[in-house]
């Protein structure tokens, strides 16, 4: 678009890209719907937080137990599906089995074609259930193991935490996963949520939205994150070796500086001061450790975070507790993830329905950057 002089910012650093009711992020908050994430971390379970995203209000009992019905009614893959999963290679990434489920249920939702509010708030409700009831699905057969189905009494994560060990959580890891549902749920403007926003902006349906932001949500500087995180922590071994694997990390860095290795979990776009997300989930997964007498990989993240801060002023965010917290729950690393996947499936939702509500095609302009005008040669003369 050459006669737009807006100046360019590289991946849209700074651009404010358009306007949201569901989320808000600054430098030193993050609120859903107004509500500070550290209340709703402590005070709401993951379904009266999905409640919030999708419906717009906390539930009272009655609305929280018919929510809950609701969603707990589609933990249940139409058999069109799971023959479809069953038939695939063990060896899929679990991210690209959620992407491609998420396809296909758009072909049995009753709705799938239909765009009216009613029909998405229904679709969402269903998605959030489908997508959990997935991910346990495959994380059982990655192992060869049977499926576990969800307890009609117990929370979204517990349930969830089930439904891929095929054990009764403790109440503490219970909790623990619940609250890392809350702390995942929403983030407005991030990678997938653009995504989402801008496919349903060419009014396209909402599962075609989704199916893109978990291709958006699976790479290493997004969503990946916290499996790499994890990742990190093996190489790394023991705090001990922290120091070492730092220093060796920067003489690389500084030897290939067009080829420099990143630490994973660490920077975040906005929070240049602290994700405050992280520093609750370190604590829970601090709490975690008393039970499963896995502090080291505390000790380990405590050190590295400390020589981050001290060296470059770089803070951790969300996704390199939820590391430690989900090695500790016993979860397959590729499986963090589509946990995160099982959580923003609520924020997107959120931010779908409000992009149909008021919507304006999402089509940028660009900075050429190629070669001037010319013209085409008859074949003869190239
Ligand atoms: C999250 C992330 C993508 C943000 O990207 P961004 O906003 O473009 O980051 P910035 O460009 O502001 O980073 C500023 C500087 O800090 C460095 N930096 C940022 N995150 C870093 C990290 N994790 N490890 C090492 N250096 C890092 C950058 O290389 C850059 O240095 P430079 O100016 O010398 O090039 C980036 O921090 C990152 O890749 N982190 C690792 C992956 C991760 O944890 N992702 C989860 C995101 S929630």
């Amino acid at each position: 678009m050459s006669d737009t002089k807006a100046k360019f910012e590289a991946g849209l650093a700074g651009v404010v890209a358009g306007q949201t009711a569901v989320g808000e992020v600054t430098q030193t908050s993050l609120r859903y719907r107004g509500y500070e994430i550290a209340d709703l971390a402590a005070n709401s379970t993951f379904e009266e937080t999905a409640h919030l995203l999708i419906h717009c209000e906390l539930p009272n009992a009655s609305q929280l137990k018919d929510f809950r019905h609701r969603v707990q009614a589609a933990m249940n893959l139409p058999k069109q599906v799971t023959d479809v999963v069953d038939a695939m290679p063990k060896s899929t990434p679990p991210m690209d089995v959620l992407r491609t489920v998420v396809s296909i249920l758009g072909h049995y939702d009753p709705d799938g074609q239909n765009n009216a509010k009613s029909a998405n708030l229904g679709k969402s409700e269903r998605l959030l259930g489908q997508i959990a009831c997935a991910t346990g699905y495959w994380c059982r057969r990655m192992g060869n193991l049977p499926e576990v189905k969800p307890d009609p009494n117990a929370t979204h994560g517990f349930n969830l935490l089930a439904m891929m060990t095929g054990k009764k959580p403790s109440e503490l890891a219970g909790r623990v996963m619940d609250g890392t549902l809350v702390l995942y749920a929403e983030h407005e403007f991030n990678a997938s949520t653009f995504t989402a926003r801008t496919i349903a902006s060419t009014l396209a349906d909402m599962h075609s939205a989704v199916t893109g932001a978990i291709g958006a949500l699976k790479g290493p500087l997004h969503g990946g994150a916290n499996e790499a995180a994890m990742h990190q922590f093996l190489s790394i071994g023991k705090v001990d070796n922290v120091d070492n694997w730092f220093n060796e990390l920067e003489a690389h860095n500084k030897a290939n500086p067009t080829n420099k290795r990143l630490i994973m979990g660490f920077g975040h776009r906005v929070y240049k001061n602290g994700d405050h997300r992280a520093a609750i989930l370190r604590d829970w997964s601090l709490q975690l450790s008393k039970e499963t007498g896995q502090k080291h990989w505390i000790d380990m993240a405590d050190r590295l975070q400390k020589i981050m801060l001290d060296k470059k002023n770089i803070h951790p965010n969300t996704d390199y507790p939820a590391a430690h917290a989900y090695y500790q729950m016993g979860i397959p690393i590729p499986l963090y993830t589509p946990i995160f996947v099982c959580s923003r499936i609520t924020g997107w939702c959120a931010h779908i329905i409000e992009q149909y509500e008021n919507n304006r095609i999402i089509r940028p302009g660009s900075d050429y950057i190629g070669v001037p005008a010319r013209d085409v040669q008859p074949i003869s003369k190239r």
